[in-house]
């Protein structure tokens, strides 16, 4: 199997690109798409977003130490785009993007209310890494919309359109291939779901069942 080599650098793609909002002490608001994010912790619940010390967000989120994280969607791509080429510095993102700020339950910073989940987080470490500053902070609200809700009361995503970004592309996400443990799951895949889910690598019997932790 022939590969190119690549200098290192940063291949981990796809990735979840999120708009996040922040405030300064002042009340002044402000988006900066992330695409530096992730989980960090199951318990306590903890995220990680790098922020370049140069962004304008940064020195908001260094005075509050809290920010919040909101998920980004098909409809939502545009201004995802928007607040990561355009600086609070020189326009109000919410307003040219109508989007509408929304007060959280903890924090100052407000929640984009179009966006379908929205997650507050409170910062626990500051570490400069280099080129960015990662702000580690621990969640303390979450808020999901609840037209994303389905019959059984289960929050269902995919209907929201989330999206990625990969090696500077946005995508939507594509169909469902698995859940959670169906390589060794005892039960046969729905009949109605896709093949892909009944593929030939699924073994016929197990016995254990996976837990049901996803970390
Ligand atoms: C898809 C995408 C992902 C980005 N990810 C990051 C990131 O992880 N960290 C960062 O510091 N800037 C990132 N940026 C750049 C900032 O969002 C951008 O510089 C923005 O204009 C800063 O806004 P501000 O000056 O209002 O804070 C990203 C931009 C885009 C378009």
């Amino acid at each position: 199997m022939a590969k190119q080599k690549f200098k290192p650098g940063n291949m981990l793609y796809p990735l979840p690109v999120v708009m996040v909002s922040v405030a300064d002490k002042a009340g002044n608001k402000n988006i900066v798409t992330v695409a530096w994010a992730g989980t960090i912790c199951s318990s306590p619940p903890m995220v990680s977003i790098s922020v370049r010390p140069e962004r304008y967000s940064h020195h908001m989120i260094m005075e509050t130490g809290e920010f919040v994280i909101n998920l980004t969607t098909k409809e939502l791509a545009f201004a995802t785009d928007y607040c990561g080429v355009k600086s609070g510095r020189d326009i109000d993102k919410f307003k040219e993007m109508k989007l509408t700020p929304v007060a959280g339950d903890v924090v100052s910073a407000p929640l984009i209310l179009e966006s379908p989940v929205n997650i507050e987080c409170k910062v626990t470490e500051v570490k400069s890494l280099g080129t960015h500053d990662m702000f580690m902070a621990e969640v303390v609200a979450v808020h999901a919309d609840e037209k994303y809700m389905d019959e059984k009361n289960r929050f269902d995503l995919t209907k929201a359109e989330p999206i990625v970004y990969s090696h500077g592309a946005y995508l939507t996400t594509g169909k469902e291939i698995g859940t959670f443990g169906y390589s060794v799951r005892k039960n046969k895949p729905k009949p109605n779901k896709s093949k892909s889910r009944a593929g030939k690598n699924v073994p016929a019997k197990t016995k254990k069942k996976p837990k049901k932790r996803e970390s």
